[in-house]
Protein backbone atom coordinates (compact mmCIF):
# COMPACT_ATOMS: atom_id res chain seq x y z
CA UNK A 1 0.00 0.00 0.00
CA UNK A 2 1.15 3.47 -0.97
CA UNK A 3 0.50 6.18 1.97
CA UNK A 4 2.07 9.89 1.64
CA UNK A 5 2.21 12.30 4.27
CA UNK A 6 3.07 16.04 5.05
CA UNK A 7 5.67 17.20 7.70
CA UNK A 8 6.50 20.74 8.94
CA UNK A 9 9.92 22.09 9.63
CA UNK A 10 10.29 23.52 13.20
CA UNK A 11 12.76 25.71 14.72
CA UNK A 12 13.96 25.67 18.63
CA UNK A 13 13.25 28.76 20.44
CA UNK A 14 15.31 26.51 23.43
CA UNK A 15 18.02 24.19 21.89
CA UNK A 16 18.83 20.63 21.90
CA UNK A 17 22.65 19.98 21.36
CA UNK A 18 24.46 17.46 23.01
CA UNK A 19 22.98 13.23 22.99
CA UNK A 20 22.71 11.07 25.96
CA UNK A 21 23.05 8.05 23.30
CA UNK A 22 24.77 8.43 20.57
CA UNK A 23 23.13 4.99 19.04
CA UNK A 24 19.79 5.50 19.80
CA UNK A 25 19.78 9.68 19.64
CA UNK A 26 19.17 10.27 22.83
CA UNK A 27 19.22 14.56 23.60
CA UNK A 28 20.49 15.29 26.33
CA UNK A 29 18.78 18.26 27.13
CA UNK A 30 15.02 18.73 26.89
CA UNK A 31 13.77 21.67 23.64
CA UNK A 32 11.23 23.84 22.78
CA UNK A 33 9.93 24.43 19.24
CA UNK A 34 7.65 26.12 16.87
CA UNK A 35 6.04 24.09 14.05
CA UNK A 36 6.22 26.28 10.55
CA UNK A 37 3.83 26.17 8.55
CA UNK A 38 5.55 27.68 4.85
CA UNK A 39 7.78 24.67 5.02
CA UNK A 40 7.18 21.16 4.52
CA UNK A 41 8.04 17.87 3.07
CA UNK A 42 5.52 15.78 1.04
CA UNK A 43 7.18 12.23 0.97
CA UNK A 44 5.21 8.85 -0.08
CA UNK A 45 6.35 5.03 1.13
CA UNK A 46 5.06 2.05 -0.99
CA UNK A 47 5.94 -1.20 0.08
CA UNK A 48 6.83 -3.23 -3.14
CA UNK A 49 7.40 -7.14 -3.61
CA UNK A 50 8.90 -6.24 -6.92
CA UNK A 51 12.04 -3.94 -5.73
CA UNK A 52 15.80 -5.25 -5.22
CA UNK A 53 16.15 -2.58 -2.81
CA UNK A 54 15.10 0.51 -1.50
CA UNK A 55 14.76 3.15 -4.09
CA UNK A 56 14.34 6.70 -2.68
CA UNK A 57 13.15 10.27 -4.95
CA UNK A 58 14.36 13.41 -3.63
CA UNK A 59 12.99 16.42 -5.52
CA UNK A 60 12.55 14.56 -8.52
CA UNK A 61 16.09 12.79 -8.87
CA UNK A 62 17.45 9.46 -7.42
CA UNK A 63 18.65 10.23 -4.33
CA UNK A 64 22.83 9.38 -3.84
CA UNK A 65 23.36 5.29 -2.56
CA UNK A 66 24.29 7.01 0.86
CA UNK A 67 21.03 9.03 1.47
CA UNK A 68 19.01 6.16 0.15
CA UNK A 69 20.77 3.60 2.29
CA UNK A 70 20.43 6.33 5.56
CA UNK A 71 16.39 6.40 4.32
CA UNK A 72 16.33 2.02 3.89
CA UNK A 73 18.10 1.11 7.38
CA UNK A 74 15.35 3.58 9.13
CA UNK A 75 12.46 1.47 7.42
CA UNK A 76 13.87 -1.47 8.82
CA UNK A 77 12.15 -0.37 11.85
CA UNK A 78 8.99 -0.51 9.90
CA UNK A 79 9.62 -3.79 8.24
CA UNK A 80 10.85 -5.28 11.17
CA UNK A 81 7.28 -4.31 13.52
CA UNK A 82 4.78 -5.11 10.42
CA UNK A 83 7.10 -8.54 10.03
CA UNK A 84 7.81 -8.42 6.18
CA UNK A 85 10.89 -7.80 4.21
CA UNK A 86 9.45 -5.95 1.06
CA UNK A 87 11.67 -2.84 0.07
CA UNK A 88 10.28 0.47 -0.71
CA UNK A 89 9.88 3.12 -2.78
CA UNK A 90 9.94 6.31 -0.96
CA UNK A 91 8.84 9.35 -2.73
CA UNK A 92 10.20 12.59 -1.45
CA UNK A 93 10.13 16.85 -1.91
CA UNK A 94 10.87 19.93 -0.05
CA UNK A 95 8.36 22.54 -1.24
CA UNK A 96 11.19 25.01 0.22
CA UNK A 97 14.03 25.41 -1.64
CA UNK A 98 16.88 22.78 -1.50
CA UNK A 99 20.13 23.55 -1.33
CA UNK A 100 19.33 26.60 0.83
CA UNK A 101 20.92 25.49 3.64
CA UNK A 102 17.97 25.08 5.50
CA UNK A 103 17.81 21.90 7.67
CA UNK A 104 15.00 19.44 6.24
CA UNK A 105 15.81 16.24 8.08
CA UNK A 106 13.32 17.43 10.85
CA UNK A 107 10.67 17.70 8.22
CA UNK A 108 11.87 15.08 6.15
CA UNK A 109 12.12 12.32 8.45
CA UNK A 110 8.44 13.12 10.36
CA UNK A 111 6.86 12.99 7.34
CA UNK A 112 9.17 9.33 6.20
CA UNK A 113 7.74 8.11 9.65
CA UNK A 114 4.29 8.95 9.70
CA UNK A 115 4.24 7.48 5.68
CA UNK A 116 5.83 4.36 6.34
CA UNK A 117 4.50 3.80 9.45
CA UNK A 118 0.46 4.30 7.61
CA UNK A 119 1.96 2.20 4.61
CA UNK A 120 3.25 -0.41 6.81
CA UNK A 121 -0.41 -0.50 7.83
CA UNK A 122 1.01 0.03 11.74
CA UNK A 123 -0.82 1.82 14.58
CA UNK A 124 1.49 3.73 16.07
CA UNK A 125 0.33 6.70 18.67
CA UNK A 126 1.36 10.33 18.25
CA UNK A 127 3.74 9.45 21.07
CA UNK A 128 5.30 6.61 19.31
CA UNK A 129 5.12 8.36 16.26
CA UNK A 130 7.96 10.79 17.41
CA UNK A 131 9.91 8.57 19.20
CA UNK A 132 10.71 6.99 16.00
CA UNK A 133 10.99 9.82 13.96
CA UNK A 134 13.98 10.83 16.52
CA UNK A 135 15.34 8.11 15.32
CA UNK A 136 16.19 9.55 12.18
CA UNK A 137 16.96 13.13 13.76
CA UNK A 138 16.69 14.23 16.89
CA UNK A 139 14.62 17.59 16.07
CA UNK A 140 12.07 15.28 13.61
CA UNK A 141 10.50 14.24 16.96
CA UNK A 142 9.41 17.69 17.16
CA UNK A 143 7.71 18.26 13.38
CA UNK A 144 5.21 15.06 14.05
CA UNK A 145 3.32 17.92 16.16
CA UNK A 146 1.98 21.57 15.40
CA UNK A 147 2.49 24.64 17.34
CA UNK A 148 4.21 24.80 20.24
CA UNK A 149 6.54 21.52 20.97
CA UNK A 150 8.17 20.60 23.67
CA UNK A 151 10.78 17.57 23.42
CA UNK A 152 11.45 15.78 26.97
CA UNK A 153 15.61 14.55 27.23
CA UNK A 154 13.86 11.50 28.39
CA UNK A 155 15.45 9.50 31.28
CA UNK A 156 14.60 6.21 30.19
CA UNK A 157 17.97 3.61 28.66
CA UNK A 158 16.22 2.71 25.67
CA UNK A 159 14.65 6.58 24.90
CA UNK A 160 10.99 5.71 25.34
CA UNK A 161 10.53 8.51 27.02
CA UNK A 162 12.77 10.92 24.89
CA UNK A 163 9.85 12.34 23.17
CA UNK A 164 8.37 15.53 22.04
CA UNK A 165 4.13 16.43 22.66
CA UNK A 166 2.50 19.54 21.48
CA UNK A 167 1.89 22.38 24.62
CA UNK A 168 -0.54 24.44 22.52
CA UNK A 169 -1.67 24.41 18.85
CA UNK A 170 -1.04 26.71 16.02
CA UNK A 171 -3.79 28.70 16.27
CA UNK A 172 -2.59 29.57 20.25
CA UNK A 173 -0.52 32.38 19.35
CA UNK A 174 -0.07 33.39 15.57
CA UNK A 175 3.92 34.74 15.81
CA UNK A 176 5.17 34.91 12.55
CA UNK A 177 9.20 33.79 11.18
CA UNK A 178 11.51 35.51 8.54
CA UNK A 179 14.04 33.15 7.44
CA UNK A 180 17.06 35.01 5.96
CA UNK A 181 19.59 32.92 4.02
CA UNK A 182 22.53 34.10 4.02
CA UNK A 183 24.55 31.26 2.26
CA UNK A 184 23.58 28.03 0.43
CA UNK A 185 27.06 26.60 0.48
CA UNK A 186 26.74 23.15 2.06
CA UNK A 187 27.76 23.40 6.22
CA UNK A 188 31.14 22.50 7.26
CA UNK A 189 30.15 20.53 10.18
CA UNK A 190 26.76 18.67 10.32
CA UNK A 191 24.58 18.93 13.61
CA UNK A 192 25.60 15.27 14.75
CA UNK A 193 29.52 15.16 14.44
CA UNK A 194 29.11 19.13 15.66
CA UNK A 195 27.04 17.80 19.13
CA UNK A 196 29.43 14.91 19.62
CA UNK A 197 32.72 16.91 19.03
CA UNK A 198 31.37 19.68 21.93
CA UNK A 199 30.41 16.75 24.22
CA UNK A 200 33.52 15.78 24.44
CA UNK A 201 36.09 18.20 24.22
CA UNK A 202 34.00 21.57 25.74
CA UNK A 203 34.72 22.47 29.02
CA UNK A 204 31.24 24.48 29.02
CA UNK A 205 29.44 21.03 28.19
CA UNK A 206 28.62 20.16 32.13
CA UNK A 207 27.35 23.84 32.52
CA UNK A 208 25.43 23.67 29.68
CA UNK A 209 23.26 20.71 30.54
CA UNK A 210 22.95 22.14 34.10
CA UNK A 211 21.24 25.17 32.88
CA UNK A 212 19.18 23.75 30.61
CA UNK A 213 15.43 22.69 32.36
CA UNK A 214 15.64 26.85 33.79
CA UNK A 215 15.54 27.84 30.52
CA UNK A 216 12.94 25.22 29.29
CA UNK A 217 10.85 26.68 32.51
CA UNK A 218 11.16 30.24 31.81
CA UNK A 219 10.64 29.50 28.14
CA UNK A 220 7.10 27.36 28.99
CA UNK A 221 6.31 30.76 31.19
CA UNK A 222 6.67 32.76 28.45
CA UNK A 223 4.46 30.86 25.74
CA UNK A 224 1.67 30.39 28.65
CA UNK A 225 1.68 34.19 29.03
CA UNK A 226 1.82 34.69 25.31
CA UNK A 227 4.72 37.25 26.75
CA UNK A 228 6.68 38.05 23.23
CA UNK A 229 9.38 39.82 24.74
CA UNK A 230 10.03 36.96 27.54
CA UNK A 231 9.89 34.90 24.51
CA UNK A 232 12.32 36.55 22.22
CA UNK A 233 14.96 37.63 25.35
CA UNK A 234 15.08 33.50 26.02
CA UNK A 235 14.65 32.35 22.53
CA UNK A 236 18.04 34.83 21.78
CA UNK A 237 19.56 33.51 24.74
CA UNK A 238 18.88 30.29 24.11
CA UNK A 239 20.81 30.60 20.64
CA UNK A 240 23.79 32.95 21.53
CA UNK A 241 24.94 29.77 23.87
CA UNK A 242 24.07 26.72 22.15
CA UNK A 243 26.76 28.58 19.98
CA UNK A 244 29.04 29.62 22.80
CA UNK A 245 29.12 26.01 23.77
CA UNK A 246 29.74 24.58 19.38
CA UNK A 247 32.65 27.40 19.49
CA UNK A 248 34.19 26.46 22.77
CA UNK A 249 34.32 22.66 21.41
CA UNK A 250 38.23 22.15 20.29
CA UNK A 251 38.67 22.69 17.31
CA UNK A 252 35.88 25.62 17.60
CA UNK A 253 33.06 25.09 15.55
CA UNK A 254 31.72 27.73 13.80
CA UNK A 255 28.22 28.26 11.96
CA UNK A 256 27.96 31.79 11.17
CA UNK A 257 29.81 33.53 8.38
CA UNK A 258 29.60 37.58 8.26
CA UNK A 259 26.22 38.50 7.51
CA UNK A 260 25.16 36.18 9.79
CA UNK A 261 26.46 38.41 12.36
CA UNK A 262 25.80 41.62 10.49
CA UNK A 263 21.98 40.28 10.64
CA UNK A 264 22.09 39.52 14.27
CA UNK A 265 23.43 43.07 14.85
CA UNK A 266 20.35 44.28 12.72
CA UNK A 267 17.89 42.75 14.87
CA UNK A 268 19.12 44.23 17.95
CA UNK A 269 19.60 47.50 16.44
CA UNK A 270 15.41 47.56 15.37
CA UNK A 271 14.56 46.36 18.65
CA UNK A 272 16.49 49.83 19.78
CA UNK A 273 14.80 51.84 17.33
CA UNK A 274 11.25 50.62 18.94
CA UNK A 275 10.87 47.15 16.29
CA UNK A 276 10.70 44.33 18.28
CA UNK A 277 11.81 41.18 16.99
CA UNK A 278 14.26 38.43 18.16
CA UNK A 279 16.70 35.98 16.24
CA UNK A 280 17.44 32.90 16.36
CA UNK A 281 20.00 30.62 14.68
CA UNK A 282 20.76 26.60 14.03
CA UNK A 283 23.66 24.74 13.19
CA UNK A 284 24.26 26.92 9.99
CA UNK A 285 24.45 30.52 9.02
CA UNK A 286 20.94 31.41 8.31
CA UNK A 287 18.89 33.89 10.81
CA UNK A 288 15.82 32.94 11.93
CA UNK A 289 14.09 36.17 12.99
CA UNK A 290 10.71 36.08 15.45
CA UNK A 291 8.48 38.36 14.80
CA UNK A 292 4.63 39.42 16.86
CA UNK A 293 1.78 38.37 15.02
CA UNK A 294 1.60 40.35 12.15
CA UNK A 295 4.68 42.05 12.66
CA UNK A 296 7.06 40.19 10.17
CA UNK A 297 6.39 42.53 7.18
CA UNK A 298 7.34 45.40 8.42
CA UNK A 299 10.50 43.86 10.07
CA UNK A 300 11.05 42.04 6.67
CA UNK A 301 11.04 46.02 4.71
CA UNK A 302 13.95 46.70 7.43
CA UNK A 303 16.11 44.14 6.82
CA UNK A 304 15.43 43.13 3.28
CA UNK A 305 17.82 45.67 2.05
CA UNK A 306 20.97 44.59 3.54
CA UNK A 307 23.31 43.48 1.22
CA UNK A 308 23.80 39.67 0.70
CA UNK A 309 20.94 38.05 1.71
CA UNK A 310 20.19 35.42 -0.76
CA UNK A 311 16.52 35.15 -0.16
CA UNK A 312 13.76 35.70 2.81
CA UNK A 313 11.01 32.83 3.79
CA UNK A 314 8.21 34.53 5.29
CA UNK A 315 6.52 32.43 7.78
CA UNK A 316 3.48 31.61 10.59
CA UNK A 317 2.95 28.59 12.69
CA UNK A 318 2.14 25.06 11.23
CA UNK A 319 0.24 22.18 11.88
CA UNK A 320 0.85 18.86 13.23
CA UNK A 321 2.11 15.65 10.82
CA UNK A 322 -0.77 14.78 8.58
CA UNK A 323 -1.68 11.54 5.81
CA UNK A 324 -2.78 13.55 2.29
CA UNK A 325 -4.24 10.27 0.90
CA UNK A 326 -6.80 8.51 3.50
CA UNK A 327 -9.65 7.49 1.12
O1 LIG B 1 17.87 17.27 14.55
P1 LIG B 1 19.34 17.35 14.69
O2 LIG B 1 19.88 16.14 15.40
O3 LIG B 1 20.01 17.64 13.40
O4 LIG B 1 19.72 18.58 15.68
C1 LIG B 1 19.21 19.87 15.58
C2 LIG B 1 19.99 20.83 16.40
C3 LIG B 1 19.55 22.28 16.34
O5 LIG B 1 18.78 22.52 15.19
C4 LIG B 1 20.78 23.16 16.27
C5 LIG B 1 18.77 22.68 17.58
C6 LIG B 1 17.39 22.14 17.68
O6 LIG B 1 16.96 21.89 18.82
O7 LIG B 1 16.71 21.98 16.65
Amino acid sequence: MKKTAIAHANIALVKYWGKRDIALNLPAVGSISMTLKALFTETSVEFREDLEQDLLILNGDKASETQARRAGQFLELFREEAGHQRKAKIVTRNNFPTGAGLASSASGFAALTLAASKAAQLTHSPARLSELARLGSGSAARSIFGGFVEMDHGKNSNGSDSVARPMHPADYWPLEMLILITSEAEKEIGSTAGMNLTAETSPYYKAWIDTAEADLKRMRQAIDDRNFTRLGEIAEYSCLKMHGLAMSADPGILYWNGLSMTLIQAVRKLRKNGIEAYFTIDAGPQIKVICPPGGAAKVRSHLENIDGIRSILTTGIGPAAYIVDDE
